[in-house]
């Protein structure tokens, strides 16, 4: 006979480690309890993190249908469901830990106050005072005091962290490091949550998110809205009998978009960082900037993105974290989608290609390289009138003078036309010699403009006819100038 003995967690303890449950940092645990607001049916959430002498607290209030008194005190008891349980389609809870351990990831005191058809109920975990289990519940006149206003009026749900010493080093955070946690938190949940604030085909009611009272703009990964953005397909998949999709996008050449958009697309890590499978959970952003190994680095252009669009019942099978930040691609789609990102190949190399430099002189442009055809000869040279060329060779050093056509004529020489011509057969959509980067392009154009404006003796308007017509800044040049505004350098 096997004997029973009662053999329940330390309850500090155990709420303590909840604090790592996931890798939770300041949006992916508000996003967290966004998805609970969203599940709720919210219209209209409102976040405000605030800063006083130095003490953070954070608090979110959704307009979702609330909870009674017995709901909320389910929803607070760590692990309130069941992850193997089957969930409704629209919700985008999974382990029943997410208020909980994405609240205590960032403060010490999780107070949860809520109303539902007008009745109101309240409860908070402090982990420092949470002996056996005791969870703190809030009287009517309490939540009434402590309550947005805006809750008084309407059911819905507010959520206060308060001692939030993981937002701050030594409980305090300095104003400076604040907003740009803020700035950095605001960007990830309008990018996270696009397709609710959006309110996209497929997607419940359009819902509006503020954060300290300014309304969020959904942030589009995929510039579906820009003419010059190649939206392919959708294809319609099957894993274990449920249906999920994929939809790749090649975004514009970053010549053809506006610094705004170009800012927003790259987010912190740049364009390049962010390429790749974007996985969508419910609709909501689950991660980004991955391609699952599939695609060896620089294989692909960096203008490709492929939206994949998964719905919970699949969770198991993606391997979806705790903290919702990651997902496993199963070992039975590999083969599907690398053939989506072969087929890719070839058509983002176009978006290229038409921004590659002309060889032949054409309307008045200078370029870099030039070629000569003579009785069957054909000799490709660099233009020894572009303006950066012209310069080095009547510097007035005469050794200078004399390297620098060594040097050319060496170039010139060794040009590797075979190799190139060979990989232009074979591989057109690798060939990969422009400055793609925006920012590499504009970084460039810098180290070269004292050079061109000595070239221009020193007139900014000249300079800017120069640019104008000189490769490889003539073909980008609504670009230059708004870089040269920038600067100072151009009127508007
Ligand atoms: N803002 C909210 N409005 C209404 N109910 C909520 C809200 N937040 C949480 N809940 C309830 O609390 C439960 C537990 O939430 P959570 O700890 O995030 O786990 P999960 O989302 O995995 O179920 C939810 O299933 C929901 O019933
Ligand atoms: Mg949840």
């Amino acid at each position: 006979m096997v004997k029973y003995r009662n053999n329940p967690p330390d309850a500090a303890a155990l709420m303590a480690s909840a604090r790592s449950f996931g890798n939770y940092n300041l949006p992916s645990a508000l996003a967290d309890l966004l998805d609970n607001s969203i599940k709720a049916r919210a219209g209209m959430i409102e976040i405000l993190c605030l800063r006083e002498d130095g003490e953070p607290t954070v608090r979110i209030l959704d307009d979702g249908h609330g909870m009674t008194e017995d709901e909320l005190f389910g929803a607070m008891r760590p692990a309130s469901a069941n992850p193997e349980d089957e969930r409704a389609a629209d919700d985008l809870g999974r382990f029943g830990w997410g208020m909980k351990s994405a609240s205590l990831s960032q403060c010490r005191k999780l107070t949860v106050l809520t109303r539902k058809n007008g009745k109101y109920a309240g409860a908070s975990w402090d982990l420092d005072d949470i002996e056996d289990w005791q969870m703190g519940i809030l009287e009517h006149q309490e939540i009434e005091k402590l309550a947005n206003p805006k809750l008084l009026e309407r059911d819905g749900t507010e959520i206060i962290w308060e001692n939030c010493d993981r937002l701050s080093e030594y409980g305090k955070v300095r104003a400076k490091e604040f907003n740009e946690l803020l700035a950095h938190a605001k960007s990830e949940l309008a990018l996270t949550f696009h397709r609710y604030l959006a309110g996209e085909m497929g997607v419940r009611k359009k819902l509006t998110i503020t954060f300290n009272e300014g309304a969020l703009d959904p942030i589009d990964p995929f510039l579906r809205d820009h003419p010059a953005t190649q939206s392919k397909p959708v294809e319609h998949l099957e894993l274990e009998g449920k249906p999920f999709s994929v939809q790749a996008f090649i975004l514009p050449h970053f010549s053809k978009i506006s610094s705004a958009e170009h800012e927003r697309l790259g987010g912190e890590e740049g364009f390049v960082k962010n390429q790749g499978f974007y996985v969508y959970r419910q609709h909501r952003l689950i991660m980004h900037g991955t391609w699952f190994r599939l695609v060896r680095h620089g294989e692909l252009s960096q203008l490709v993105r492929i939206a994949v669009n998964i719905p919970n019942s699949l969770d198991a099978i993606w391997k979806i974290t705790v903290d919702k930040s990651e997902a496993q691609l199963p070992s039975g789609l590999r083969s599907r989608l690398r053939e989506i990102v072969k087929s890719l190949k070839g058509q983002s190399g176009k978006v290229f290609q038409s921004r590659g430099g002309r060889i032949k002189q054409t309307d008045g442009k200078t370029p870099v390289w030039a070629k000569y055809v003579r009785s069957g000869e054909v000799r490709y040279y660099v233009n020894r009138e572009h303006p950066l060329v012209a310069d080095l060779l009547e510097h007035e050093d005469r050794e200078v003078r004399q390297s620098f056509g060594v040097a050319l004529n060496l170039v010139e020489d060794c040009f590797p036309a075979v190799s190139i011509g060979e990989d232009f057969t074979t591989r057109p959509e690798m060939m990969n010699q422009s400055a793609l980067d925006r920012d590499a392009f504009l970084e460039r154009l810098d180290a070269a403009l004292p050079s061109l404006l000595a070239h221009c003796d020193g007139s900014f308007e000249k300079l800017w006819e120069l640019l104008q017509v000189t490769e490889p800044w003539g073909g980008q040049s609504t670009l230059v100038e708004e870089h040269l505004r920038l600067k100072g350098w151009k009127n508007a």
